[in-house]
């Protein structure tokens, strides 16, 4: 159950992630606030580059970001000391991109599970939990002394969510946890999480550039394009009325999942050209390759504004027209 009559667990205000790239200084999100409550689950979907896996990693201050706040269960991250820090992210979790690389080759399965356990000084806990963590993830007790080769892309899947775990995170957040799963094993996972939500009460950050698996996983969705939030709103609403011209092709080169079932004439074209850096242009980031580009696109940077009940788009398309 969604906690909406509490503070949200996670709250973004206006973070802002500069990298120095070359002798410039690149901004790679600009401006990006979201909420998230406790049992929620938030997807933030977007093309390759557009800046995910960075909020994600400036969420959990590594590193904190250039500007804006991140606050965690109503605590501001960016004024906690190294050690209070360290003590929130036993609350909040990352699945990194790719979990087999984050695991040490050398470590057997009980090695990475126990990892976090050493990194915390609990020890003592490690005999009872790992077992636990072990059948929470639905995998079997001969696992333990194999290595990360020796696995497969669902079982290392499901050690890195058990790492994960260990500590009794609130909030977790999984950065592509599909991509690297056949559709049948993303089923599985996607129940595994949905499973761990209930059981142990937890919220999801889940970055997806796979939309189909966005809507079917997520209460919310935020848009990003070229490191900003373009439209956010609930997830079966935001796919099935797109409101910004990217919402809607990034939906158009979703896999349908019934192919009798034709797909609805879309600008797919717009997804031809490669997301890049966002640049320091004024108006809309998207005007270069809108198919409804206004004149006013190129002068005035459209804000979010709600245009069904939760549903906000930064497009000034809906400002003239109110195309439901
Ligand atoms: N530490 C860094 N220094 C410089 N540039 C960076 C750094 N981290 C990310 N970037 C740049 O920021 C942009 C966004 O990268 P990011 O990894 O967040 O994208 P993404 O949306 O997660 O992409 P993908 O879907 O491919 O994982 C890219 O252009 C990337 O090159
Ligand atoms: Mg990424």
């Amino acid at each position: 159950m969604i906690a909406k009559d509490q503070a949200p667990l996670l709250q973004v205000q206006n973070l802002t992630q500069s990298f120095k790239i070359g002798k410039k200084i690149v901004p790679v999100l600009k401006d990006v606030s979201l909420t998230l409550h406790a049992g929620e689950t938030l997807g933030i979907g977007g093309e390759s580059g557009c800046g995910k896996s960075t909020l994600a990693k400036a969420i959990l201050q590594l590193p904190p970001p250039t500007s804006g706040q991140v606050y965690f269960n109503g605590i501001n991250l960016s004024k906690l000391s190294f050690k209070q820090l360290q003590a929130q992210r036993c609350h909040m979790q990352i699945i990194f991109q790719h979990p087999g690389q984050s695991f040490n080759p050398l470590f057997t399965v009980k090695q990475i599970l126990a990892e976090p356990f050493v990194l915390q000084h609990k020890r003592n806990l490690i005999k009872a939990q790992i077992p636990y963590l072990l059948e929470l993830v639905g995998l079997e007790q001969q696992l333990l002394d194999r290595y990360p080769h020796e696995l497969s892309g669902g079982q290392k899947q499901r050690i890195a969510i058990a790492r994960a775990l260990a500590l009794n995170p609130k909030l977790l957040i999984c950065d592509e946890p599909f991509s690297a799963l056949d559709s049948s094993t993303q089923l599985k996972i996607m129940q595994l999480f949905t499973f761990l939500q209930k059981e142990l009460k937890l919220s999801y950050l889940l970055i997806s550039h796979d939309l189909a698996a966005l809507k079917n996983f997520t209460h919310r969705l935020a848009i990003l394009y070229l490191g900003q939030i373009v439209e956010t709103g609930p997830s079966e609403q935001v796919c099935r009325f797109p409101a910004h011209p990217y919402t809607q092709a990034l939906i158009a080169a979703a896999p349908i999942a019934d192919p009798k079932k034709e797909r609805e004439k879309a600008p797919l074209s717009l997804l031809k050209e490669k997301c890049s850096l966002p640049n320091s242009s004024s108006g809309c980031p998207f005007q270069a390759r809108c198919p409804y580009q206004m004149e006013k696109c190129q002068q005035v940077k459209p804000a979010l504004k709600e245009l069904l009940p939760s549903q906000f788009a930064a497009c000034h398309l809906n400002e003239k027209t109110n195309h439901f």
